[in-house]
């Protein structure tokens, strides 16, 4: 087919090798377009507007971008959407239910453990994937469980007091 000056159509850099794929998230089956490579991060920032999961260093480094797949905590930055279909993916928005936050959230929020917020969301759900694995954890297998999890802002006492309160909790919002 050609375009109304004779050429054939020009085909955008952005339409090469999309697919359809349909993820499971926040207990919803989400329809998307997206190359196989995009990143997981993307596709849920870009394309699925889920902005609680945060940019930080996109190379796995800061812990912005986690999210639980299949209850584990996992760097969304690292991961390709083509290897995701079967996975169970929670993110930030899919933690509360029905207005009620989880004690992760609350602990967070009682003990302001944050600042400008934005390595809230990836504390939070690297928490929530660590005291589901680990009920009551020390205060060392938290610290060496939130390895990894970067806060610019230094809030990392307030952040040790959250999850050590959250822990006191009966745990709910990593399974969904
Ligand atoms: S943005 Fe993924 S670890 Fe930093
Ligand atoms: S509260 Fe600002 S980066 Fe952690």
């Amino acid at each position: 087919m050609l375009n109304t000056v004779g050429q054939p159509p020009v085909r955008l850099p952005a339409e090469f090798g999309m697919s359809e794929y349909v993820l499971n998230i926040n207990g919803a089956r989400l329809h998307v377009n997206a190359s196989p490579e995009e990143s997981l991060l993307s596709v849920l920032r870009n394309r699925l507007d889920l902005t609680g999961t945060k940019y930080g260093c996109g190379e796995g480094q800061c812990g912005a971008c986690t999210v639980l797949m299949d209850g584990e905590a996992t760097r969304s930055c690292l991961v390709a959407v083509g290897s995701v279909a079967k996975a169970k993916i929670l993110t930030i928005e899919g933690l509360e239910r029905d207005g009620k936050l989880t004690p992760v959230q609350q602990a967070f929020l009682d003990e302001g453990a944050m600042q400008c917020g934005y390595c809230t969301s990836g504390m939070i759900m690297n928490a929530t994937g660590l005291l589901s694995g680990k009920h009551h954890p020390t205060d060392d297998e938290i610290v060496e469980g939130m390895n990894g999890n970067v806060c610019r802002c230094g809030t990392y006492p307030r952040i040790l007091a959250a999850i050590r309160r959250a822990a006191q909790q009966p745990q709910s919002g990593g399974s969904r």
